[in-house]
């Protein structure tokens, strides 16, 4: 079990689109947490590129992180109709907007580069495989996490026969980890996640969500999980691809929203202009809107426009400081010591 193996309980979370680079998976691994690489909306040729770059930086273990596809089905006039709606963002940005269409973000061939690459964990987001295929990647020697966001879910990865799981509360930045794009109100906070699906199912769990210091990785771990994930505090690292601009939104005095309005699914995002028209006109149609919006999207980065792109950030996000990676692990893990040591000193002998 590499979690046991870890110097430091605290996992770097896969993080899509950007930010997530082999020198950042690298530098957390060095430092004794676990880097991962994520691998979503890269070609599988690209995932294999970014593992041997992880190798060459260190022989720690890290993990890569794989969207599972979803389905083609969705409601096709909800998608034509908010296509429509976008055509005046695309004309702001001096742009088209982009061909709306299903894609499994190349699974299969990213699945025979895990195979091969026989990386020391393995982990899935937005579903969890079949039992045959968790079996392969563990026969080819890699750990197989799943994540999910209730108790439901929990039980089909166990059931799949993953090593771990993966326990994403509503409070995390980024899309929600759920098998379906539902509205489930507001979905479960992490502690309360992390409880309920101790009561009834023994895996080891990693908690993911709001996690923004060192005390909060204490309260995950003092509730069971046995490591921490963490996304929305590594966003400021050096060693990140964080665009400037989300860098700067970051430490803002900004409220976060749940909205479908960049990518058809739900995620957690810094409130922006581009949320704040569009998020209740947005379908649930994933990848298809995502695909609608990427150009609208490239070129607001390119402008340096924060309020045409999206801004992923947990609840947290105000904690966030610019440290470089191996800083953050260090000081998350002697924060979270002193927290437990204070805890403890609180409730007496
Ligand atoms: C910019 C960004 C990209 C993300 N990309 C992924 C991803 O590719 N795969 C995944 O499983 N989770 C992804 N997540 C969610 C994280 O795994 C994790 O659940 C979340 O960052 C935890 O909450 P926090 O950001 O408050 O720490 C992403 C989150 C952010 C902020």
């Amino acid at each position: 079990m590499i979690l046991s193996r870890l110097q430091y309980p605290i996992v770097l979370a896969p993080l899509a689109g950007g930010p997530s680079t082999p020198a950042l998976a690298a530098a957390v691994s060095g430092a004794g947490g676990l880097g991962f690489l994520a691998a979503g909306y890269l070609a599988a040729h690209e995932v294999r590129r970014n593992i041997h770059a992880v190798r060459y930086r260190t022989s720690a273990p890290f993990g890569v992180n794989v969207f599972v596809p979803g389905s083609p089905d969705v409601d096709e006039r909800a998608v034509r109709a908010y296509v429509e709606r976008l055509r005046a963002e695309a004309a702001r940005y001096g742009t088209d907007v982009g061909e709306p269409r299903f894609d499994d973000d190349d699974w299969e061939a990213k699945l025979v580069v895990l195979h091969e690459e026989r990386v020391p964990v393995v982990s899935f987001t937005f579903g969890c495989p079949p039992a045959d295929v968790v079996a392969s990647l563990r026969a080819a020697g890699s750990e197989v996490w799943a994540t999910v966001t209730d108790v439901v879910e929990a039980r089909i990865g166990r059931d799949a026969g993953v090593d771990v799981l993966v326990l994403q509360g509503t409070e995390a930045g980024g899309h929600r980890a759920s098998f379906r794009d539902r509205d489930d109100g507001e979905g479960l906070g992490v502690l309360p996640l992390i409880r309920i699906v101790t009561a009834e199912i023994d895996l080891p769990l990693v908690a993911a969500g709001g996690i923004g210091d060192g005390a909060a990785v204490a309260a995950v771990l003092a509730a069971g999980a046995s490591a921490a994930q963490i996304g929305t505090v590594f966003l400021p690292a050096p060693e990140a691809g964080t665009h400037p601009a989300h860098r700067a939104a970051l430490a803002a005095e900004r409220p976060t929203a749940l909205t479908r309005a960049f990518s058809g699914r739900l995620a957690r995002g810094l409130v922006n202009r581009f949320l704040v028209e569009h998020g209740s006109d947005a379908p649930s149609a994933y990848p298809h809107v995502h695909h609608a919006t990427s150009p609208i999207r490239a070129a607001a980065r390119d402008r340096g426009d924060a309020d045409g792109f999206n801004l992923w950030a947990g609840q947290a996000h105000r904690l966030a400081k610019e440290l470089p990676a191996a800083e953050i692990v260090r000081r998350l893990a002697s924060e979270a010591r002193v927290a437990l040591e204070k805890a403890a000193a609180r409730l007496g002998r």
